[in-house]
């Protein structure tokens, strides 16, 4: 059994709150409390690291150093491969500020189609971090193949969801349920991970 169990309260090193519903759903069940950046008025730091590992880890990291309790934090993004991979821990960033992500996946549609890209493949990935005092970083990896659709379809979701259709599926991402987006997705599975590693008997 992980030492951390005996802990009562982990920091989500986020301001997200659909991220911070999420968390609690999973942990108030096992009787661990938690709290967000936002309740603590924690800074999310610069995200300068050039992995989804390296940026998560940076987030839990710091936010261990600022309050020694149990801290998770997760980076995730769209990686194109016929564009290396782009845009990849910029997800967030290409879409400009204020965030227009009408404009991110245009800018994706168009980069492909000025490669005259045949291969459309993507995939959405998700590292989850948790950093617990005295113990080296933990890191949770999921990821969920697919392709790069255009026009968007969709409204539901977030993000590029409705460029972004899962192999085996002729339905975006925002055609579907959150139910359904969760059971396949990147975020789900590497919740399912940091669950059955953290939480093993
Ligand atoms: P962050 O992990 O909160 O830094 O978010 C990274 C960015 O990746 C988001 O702003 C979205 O643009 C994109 N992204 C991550 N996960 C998803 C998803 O499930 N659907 C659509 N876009 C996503």
């Amino acid at each position: 059994m992980k030492q951390q169990q005996n802990a009562k309260t982990w920091v989500l090193a986020s301001h997200n709150r659909g991220k911070i519903r999420e968390l609690e759903d999973i942990l108030a069940p096992r009787g661990l409390e938690l709290k967000s950046a936002a309740d603590i008025n924690l800074d999310e730091p610069e995200e300068t690291e050039s992995t989804f590992e390296g940026n998560a880890a940076l987030k839990s990291e710091a936010a261990r150093a600022a309050t020694g309790l149990v801290c998770l934090a997760d980076d995730s993004g769209l990686s194109v491969d016929a564009l290396d991979g782009d845009p990849g821990i910029y997800s967030a960033r290409w879409a400009g500020e204020p965030r227009d992500f009408g404009r991110a996946m245009k800018r994706v549609h168009e980069k492909l189609e000025a490669l005259g890209a045949a291969d459309r493949t993507a995939r959405f990935v998700c590292v989850i971090t948790v950093s617990e005092p005295g113990q080296e970083t933990r890191v949770y990896r999921g990821e969920v193949e697919g392709e790069i659709v255009w026009p968007p379809r969709g409204d539901a979701g977030f993000g590029y969801d409705p460029v972004f259709q899962p192999k085996g599926h002729d339905r975006t991402f925002a055609q579907m349920s959150s139910e359904e987006k969760k059971s396949m997705s990147h975020r789900g599975r590497a919740l399912e991970a940091m669950i059955a590693a953290e939480f093993k008997a």
